[in-house]
C-alpha cells in the first residue's frame, strides 16, 4: 500500500478586488461589522464574463501541474470539487479536461458536490485510489464562482459579504514511504437540517418539501410542471442561498475540534506534534474560537479570509499554496486540513509533509 503525498499545488484568483467599503455601496452595510464579525477585509469577485469555475480551476490546476514536475498528459484522474460548477449537468470535471486539453487521455473525471467541506471528501476519495496503486497522479481541485449568484442587496447582506471567487488545486501522487503524505482522513455528514445552508432553487425537488408548493408557483394545469425553475421563484427573489448563520456558526464550532482531534488520534499524534492548521477560511471568528479549543498558538493556524473570504471548496488548497509559497512547511511537518459546511458535511486530514 502507498501513502498520497501533494506533489503540487496552484492557485488562481481573479484580479478584481472587492473591499468591504465596496459593498458599503451595494447595501447597507459596514466595513466595521463584516471585520468584526467575520475578519473579512477584502475578496476577490469575477467581472462578468471573465471566467468560470471550471476555467479558474484550470488555471490553478496549471500551475499544480507544473509544480509537480509533470505534465497534463501525466493526470490519470480527475476530481473537482465546487458549488458552483458551470452547468446543471455535465459537472466540471470534463470541462477542466477539456481546458486542460487531455480529452485524448479518456481518464475519469469526478464531481463532489460537498461544497466546504469538498476539498476533504475529494482528498479522501482521492487517497483510496493512490493507496491501492490504481492512479498515479490525481488532479484535485476547488473552485469557485459565488459572486454571480449572491443577492448583492441590502436583503442578501448576511451572506454576500462572506463569499469570495477562487480556485486551488494539487496533485496527488504515490510515495513508498508510510509515515509521509496522507496519514489519515475522516469524511462525516448529518443531513437532519440540510437545508440551513442551501440554494434549493434552481432544484428538482418540484415542491417535495414544500407544506405548500403554490409557493414556488408551480403550474397546476398541468401534471408535468416544469419544476426547475418557476417565474414566481424569480419574481419573488428565491434563487439566491439561504443561510441561518447562527446556526451554521454553533455547530461549525463544535464540529471543527471534534474531527481534527478524531484525525490526530487515529494517527497517533497531539495537538503539540502539529505544525500548521489549515481550516476551511469559513469565518475568522470561527477560526479562534477552533484555536483557542484545541489551544493551539497563534503560529499552528493558518488564516487568509482576510483577503479571500470564503471561498467553498477552494478555500483549504488556496490557503495551502500560499503556505508554500510563505514557506511555512518543512520536510516532516505534520499539517492539518479541516472542513466543516453545508450538508452538515465535515472532515478532517492529517498530512505529514
Ligand atoms: O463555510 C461555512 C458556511 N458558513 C459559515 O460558517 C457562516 C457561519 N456564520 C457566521 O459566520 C455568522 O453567523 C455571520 C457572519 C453570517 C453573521 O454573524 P452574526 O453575529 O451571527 O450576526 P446575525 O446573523 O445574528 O445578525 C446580527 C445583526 C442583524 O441585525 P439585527 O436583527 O440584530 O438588527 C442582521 O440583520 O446584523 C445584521 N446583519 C448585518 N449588518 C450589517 C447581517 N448581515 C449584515 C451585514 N452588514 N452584512
Amino acid at each position: 500500500m502507498y501513502n498520497t503525498r501533494i506533489a503540487g499545488v496552484g492557485k488562481f484568483v481573479p484580479e478584481k478586488v472587492v473591499t468591504n467599503h465596496d459593498l458599503e455601496k451595494m447595501m447597507d452595510t459596514s466595513d466595521e461589522w463584516i471585520r468584526e464579525r467575520t475578519g473579512i477585509e477584502e475578496r476577490h469577485w469575477l467581472r462578468r464574463g471573465e471566467e468560470t469555475s471550471s476555467t479558474m480551476g484550470a488555471k490553478a490546476a496549471k500551475i499544480a501541474i507544473e509544480k509537480a514536475g509533470i505534465t497534463p498528459e501525466d493526470i490519470d484522474f480527475i476530481i473537482f470539487a465546487t458549488l458552483s460548477p458551470d452547468y446543471f449537468f455535465p459537472g466540471n470535471g470534463v470541462l477542466l479536461q477539456r481546458h486542460l486539453g487531455i480529452t485524448n487521455k479518456e481518464v475519469g473525471a469526478l464531481d463532489i458536490r460537498n461544497q466546504c467541506s469538498g476539498f476533504i471528501y475529494g482528498l479522501e476519495v482521492a487517497d483510496q485510489f493512490i493507496k491501492t496503486g490504481k492512479y498515479k497522479n490525481i488532479l484535485l481541485v476547488g473552485a469557485e464562482f459565488h459572486s454571480g449568484g449572491l443577492d448583492i442587496s441590502t436583503r442578501g447582506r448576511g451572506l454576500s459579504v462572506l463569499f469570495g471567487d477562487g480556485a486551488g488545486a494539487v496533485v496527488l501522487q504515490p510515495v513508498e514511504d508510510n509515515n509521509k503524505g496522507v496519514l489519515t482522513t475522516h469524511i462525516h455528514s448529518d443531513g437532519t437540517n440540510a437545508e440551513i445552508l442551501s440554494a434549493t432553487i434552481p432544484g428538482m425537488h418540484g415542491g417535495y418539501y414544500a407544506e405548500d408548493d403554490s409557493i414556488f408557483g408551480f403550474d397546476d394545469s398541468t401534471e408535468h410542471p416544469f419544476v426547475l425553475l418557476t417565474q414566481k421563484m424569480m419574481d419573488d427573489n428565491m434563487i439566491f442561498p439561504y443561510m441561518d448563520g447562527q446556526a451554521v456558526f454553533k455547530t461549525a464550532v463544535r464540529k471543527f475540534p471534534e474531527v481534527i482531534i478524531e484525525g490526530l488520534k487515529t494517527a497517533g499524534l497531539t495537538t503539540k506534534d502539529v505544525k500548521l492548521v489549515i481550516p476551511h477560511q469559513a469565518n475568522l471568528r470561527i477560526s479562534q474560537f477552533v484555536q483557542k479549543i484545541l489551544r493551539l498558538t497563534d503560529d499552528q493556524m493558518f488564516n487568509n479570509i482576510q483577503k479571500y473570504g470564503n471561498t467553498t471548496a477552494a478555500s483549504i488548497p488556496i490557503a495551502l499554496s500560499e503556505v508554500l509559497e510563505q514557506g511555512l512547511l518543512e520536510d516532516g511537518d505534520v499539517l492539518v486540513l479541516a472542513a466543516f459546511g453545508s450538508g452538515f458535511t465535515w472532515g478532517s486530514a492529517v498530512i505529514r509533509w
